[in-house]
């Protein structure tokens, strides 16, 4: 008699795990520790061994970043108790006794003291703070968590089209993700934006993820990281494919900045 395994069921906002989506179609991990990586050899003509990933939340880019080498290490940190316990299900078990090499704490970024070669906040996760005085604490406190000679990457996005209300879509092979931009206040720069996931059987999860936050411009972060004791700075811009420092090559409506500041 032959078993026959049943096709996988089609996905729906029912069945959907919405971490799994949003590692699908928010995330480039290989990309981003390509990046680091290229900076380091750039810079500092070595290679670093450490990441801490502040905001981690799934820890993807943790995960990556041990799977990247026999030596690397990481530790992940986040608030959310619910989004470590999904981490450590979905990227800390799968990595078997590589395991021992990414740490996963929970808790305020500020709490946490652990140092690494390159510290990074992603996905615009330092945004969260809406007052200029909390983030120069936080970026100060980065500074002191990271290694003499490490490096720091946050990122930025801006744009026209990222200061007036609209949905933007990407389709993926069994759901669409839909990116909306909820509402903008130029006096304050607050920005409220949400991800929806739409499938192939017209259901939607909608609010999946939901962002309150502070959009900071380049210059207002650049100008925070010397206070905070960074040494040189450079910024790169997002493209299909990889890092462009040039501008002028940029889809100037919506762009997706990165900000790399040295410690010395
Ligand atoms: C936008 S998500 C970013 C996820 C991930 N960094 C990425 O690149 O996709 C922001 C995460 O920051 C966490 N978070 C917010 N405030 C925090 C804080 N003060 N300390 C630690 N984690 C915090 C939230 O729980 C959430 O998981």
């Amino acid at each position: 008699m032959s078993t026959r395994r049943k096709p996988p069921a089609a996905l729906t906002a029912r069945n959907a795990d919405r971490h799994a989506l949003y590692e699908a179609s928010v995330q480039r991990p290989t990309v981003i520790v390509g990046f680091i990586e290229e900076l380091f050899e750039q810079v500092r003509d070595r290679q670093p061994v450490t990441l801490r990933e502040d905001f981690c939340g799934t820890a993807h880019l943790s995960s990556t970043w041990v799977r990247s080498g026999p030596d690397r290490w990481a530790i992940g940190v986040d608030l959310d108790p619910e989004v470590l316990d999904w981490a450590e299900q979905h990227n800390c078990l799968p990595l078997a006794e590589d395991a021992e090499r990414l740490t996963l704490t929970q808790g305020d970024v500020m709490a946490v003291s652990d140092k690494a070669d390159a510290l990074v906040s992603l996905n615009f996760s330092h945004w969260v703070y809406h007052e200029r005085e909390q983030l120069l604490a936080y970026l100060k406190h980065a500074h002191a968590c990271i290694e003499p000679g490490g490096i720091f990457v946050c990122d930025a996005f801006g744009g026209p089209a990222s200061i007036t209300p609209c949905v933007d879509e990407r389709k993926f092979s069994d759901f669409d993700y839909q990116w909306e931009q909820v509402g903008f206040d130029p006096l304050t720069h607050r920005t409220r934006c949400a991800i929806h996931f739409k499938f192939r059987n017209g259901s939607t999860m909608r609010n999946a993820f939901e962002y309150d936050w502070r959009m900071w411009s380049l210059p207002e972060i650049q100008e925070l990281l010397v206070e905070a004791g960074f040494g040189q700075l450079g910024i790169y811009f997002e493209s299909e494919d990889g890092f462009i420092a040039d501008f002028e090559e940029v889809d100037d409506e919506a762009w997706v900045a990165y900000v790399v500041a040295l410690r010395d």
